[in-house]
């Protein structure tokens, strides 16, 4: 399976050791950049690779990282299709996987460490999404994309 990987400079911290997690789970990375933390780059770039990936289907999942996870996962979810979830612990993110069927994690550099990152790709690459009442609610998001999106 194929994972985008994107991150800013203030995602960068976290981005190795999301790589290595990824690659021990079994995914082929495909890298969106950026390759730094030392120079200040734009995170909606960052966001709209990898969220570009995901929805054309080259890559089956995405992870983007900034010093939040706020605002590229703000970013990725402008793309029709996109479910960028921010997940702080492993619960949001297993969760997000199994009620929201998201197709992106967004993590954050500078609210949790390298070691909760790794915790946190694992709980929601390994979670599966449930279908039934969720596919119902994951539906109605989509017809919000319907109406609002061109
Ligand atoms: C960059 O300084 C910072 O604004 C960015 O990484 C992110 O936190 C935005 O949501």
């Amino acid at each position: 399976m194929k994972v985008a990987v994107g991150c800013d400079h203030g995602g960068y911290v976290l981005k190795d050791r999301v790589v290595a997690t990824l690659t021990a789970l079994g995914a082929e990375i495909v890298d969106m950049g950026c390759d730094s933390a030392d120079v200040s780059v734009d995170y909606p770039e960052f966001g709209l690779k990898v969220a570009r990936a995901v929805a054309d289907g080259s890559c089956a999942l995405g992870v983007v990282m900034c010093g939040t996870g706020i605002g590229i996962s703000i970013a990725a979810n402008k793309v029709r299709g996109i479910r960028a979830a921010v997940a702080t612990n492993t619960f949001m993110a297993e969760f997000t996987r199994r009620h929201n069927n998201a197709n992106v994690l967004a993590l954050g550099g500078r609210v949790i460490t390298p070691d909760e990152a790794e915790a946190i790709v694992k709980a929601w690459f390994c979670a599966e999404f449930e279908g039934g009442r969720h596919a119902r609610r994951v539906a109605m998001i989509d017809s919000i994309e319907d109406e609002y999106f061109k």
